[in-house]
């Protein structure tokens, strides 16, 4: 603060603005400052661990993904009209990315976001069946204006008779959120595995129903970024490259 209050003294001895320009000037700075300390707070809080941005996307790699539609996303304008997303595709094809691109912009619009792995949010929500505070984890998970649910199909998600299953909580918060604010998830399994992956095939069909009514959709049909880049790897290290799996 120091040193821009004295380039604020060198540039007003060389330039002679008028008094107000020069409160206006400092000000200015000051409450920029003070800006993109709430946005750092928002990032951190938001539950974002990796920074990724568009400009970082590799666009010639993914040739099938529409990234005009991307792009529209980007805008955030479905966070104002309340709809959600829904991106599917392989392993590797960039999903989370774009989705952690998406949220890191609206936490820089002052948006609030949070960002969860699937079997961190249920483990979440299980941990608040344990000690009683089911209903306000779950309504602190509903309140977002932008929710991110990345890589449903992930992880192990638990399973216990006496308890409810992951798509029982899973449909919770997604008809609480439903039309109110805006949902975001990916996955890498079929959307017809979903049930036998959250442990019950018609809940797990009720939260897709939601998503279909008021969703955008964006299924990436390409290759793994994660294996081109072992590939890459191998090459430049001598070694026979992986094979394409398929
Ligand atoms: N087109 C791309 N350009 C640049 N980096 C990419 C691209 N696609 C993926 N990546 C990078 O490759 C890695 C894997 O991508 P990402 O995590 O987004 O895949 P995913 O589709 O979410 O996979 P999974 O289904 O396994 O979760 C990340 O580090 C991501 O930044
Ligand atoms: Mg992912």
């Amino acid at each position: 603060m120091g040193n821009d209050l004295e380039l604020n003294f060198t540039w007003a001895h060389e330039q002679k603005p008028s008094y107000l320009e020069f409160i206006e000037r400092v000000l200015g700075e000051v409450a920029g400052i003070k800006r993109e300390k709430r946005i750092e707070r928002r990032i951190v809080k938001s539950g974002l661990r990796l920074r990724k941005n568009l400009e970082a996307f590799d666009w010639a790699f993914q040739p099938k993904l529409d990234r005009a539609a991307i792009e529209s996303l980007a805008t955030l304008h479905f966070i104002e009209q309340q709809e959600d997303v829904l991106f599917t595709g392989k392993s590797g094809t960039g999903k989370s990315h774009l989705l952690q691109a998406i949220a890191l912009k609206a936490c820089k619009m002052e948006i609030s976001t949070r960002y969860a792995r699937s079997v961190d949010l249920l483990d979440d929500l299980y941990a608040g069946l344990a000690d009683g505070t089911y209903e306000r984890r779950l309504r602190a998970w509903s309140r977002p204006q932008l929710l991110v649910i990345d890589d449903v199909g992930l992880g192990q998600v638990k399973k216990h008779h006496d308890e409810p299953t992951a798509a029982h909580m899973l449909f919770n918060l997604l008809d609480r959120r439903h039309l109110q604010v805006s949902t975001a998830l990916s996955s890498n399994i079929k959307l017809s595995a979903w049930g036998k992956y959250l442990g019950d095939a018609t809940l797990a069909a009720a939260v897709l129903d939601r998503l279909a009514m008021n969703s955008i959709y964006i299924n990436i049909n390409g290759p793994s970024y994660r294996q081109h880049m072992a590939r890459k790897r191998a090459k430049e290290r001598g070694f026979e490259p992986p094979n394409e799996q398929t």
